[in-house]
């Protein structure tokens, strides 16, 4: 049964372009978190009726919970105004997170903007160093590089306007990546906007890799009874035939195989 914690907040500091890293003092949280899980917050200064909102542990270590988020609404807005000491209710860790990367190969991870987070998280957790391959719209989009460097993994920086790394999608620099490496045995794991979900996923089933895709969709309850964060899959029957399906993106994911997802439903 997913738990509720009572948190307090350590921090709450700005990381630029709208973005902020909010650490918590959560041990009971910390202490099963997985890399891809979530935790559904609710957010004390907006009103008691207000729907809880989903982040992705960014990070899980000495009983501090680590949640790096944009503003861009009334939820996320009203966190930028919470302060050391203040109380957060948390509920989660959630989902079922990414499976652990495979020893015979080379595991990519593909981010956009702040799909980053839980990414960081799974590095930090790997035994065997990858490639980071991050994209965002501007400069202020690529986040937590530097994190990914101290800990000893390459990183392929895109952006949209070419304000830092290379212009253009991070999809690109995947595709030129693989061209000079097809010998190479990979395994993806990919957070960010969908449409960039949609090209890794495409990419992973051309290139025969095994590919994981953490989804992001708006969530009620987040223990898999509203049914507000279905998505259309598909899987194959014993019968050797294909037939969709609808998982809850809370329950069944955020996490899911390359190949299951029927985009654009
Ligand atoms: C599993 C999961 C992990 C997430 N991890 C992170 C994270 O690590 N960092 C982070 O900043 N955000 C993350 N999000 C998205 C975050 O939950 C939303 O940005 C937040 O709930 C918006 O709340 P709000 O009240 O500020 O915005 P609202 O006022 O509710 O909405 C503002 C705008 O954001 C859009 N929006 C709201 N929720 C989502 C969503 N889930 N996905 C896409 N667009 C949305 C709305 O359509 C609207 O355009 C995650 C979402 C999920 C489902
Ligand atoms: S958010 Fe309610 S079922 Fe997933």
């Amino acid at each position: 049964m997913t738990r509720l914690h009572e948190s307090r907040i350590i921090s709450n500091e700005a990381f630029g372009g709208g973005y902020r890293m909010l650490l918590l003092e959560a041990p009971g949280v910390v202490a099963s978190a997985r890399p891809g899980q979530f935790v559904h917050l609710r957010i004390p200064n907006v009103e008691p009726s207000a729907l809880r909102r989903p982040f992705s542990i960014c990070d899980a270590k000495d009983g501090v919970l680590s949640i790096l988020y944009k503003s861009v609404g009334r939820g996320t807005e009203a966190m930028g105004d919470l302060r050391a000491g203040d109380g957060v209710n948390i509920m989660g860790p959630i989902g079922n997170g990414f499976p652990s990367p495979s020893n015979d190969s080379l595991p990519l991870l593909v981010a956009g903007g702040y799909g980053v987070a839980p990414l960081y998280f799974l590095a930090k957790n790997c035994t065997k160093k990858g490639i980071l391959f991050a994209g965002g719209r501007a400069a202020q989009d690529v986040l937590l590089i530097d994190f990914f460097r101290a800990i000893g993994w390459e990183t392929q920086i895109c952006t949209d306007d070419g304000s830092l790394g290379v212009k253009g999608f991070v999809t690109a620099a995947l595709d030129l990546w693989q061209s000079l490496h097809s010998a190479t045995k990979i395994e993806i794991f990919a957070c960010g906007p969908e449409g960039m979900l949609a090209a890794v996923d495409e990419r992973a089933i051309k290139w025969g890799a095994k590919a994981w895709i953490s989804l992001d969709r708006r969530m009620g309850c987040a223990v898999g009874a509203c049914l507000g964060c279905v998505q259309k899959m598909r899987r194959t029957m014993e019968s050797g035939g294909e037939e969709t399906y609808l998982a809850r993106v809370c329950m069944d994911g955020p996490v899911f195989e390359s190949g299951t997802i029927v985009w654009g439903n």
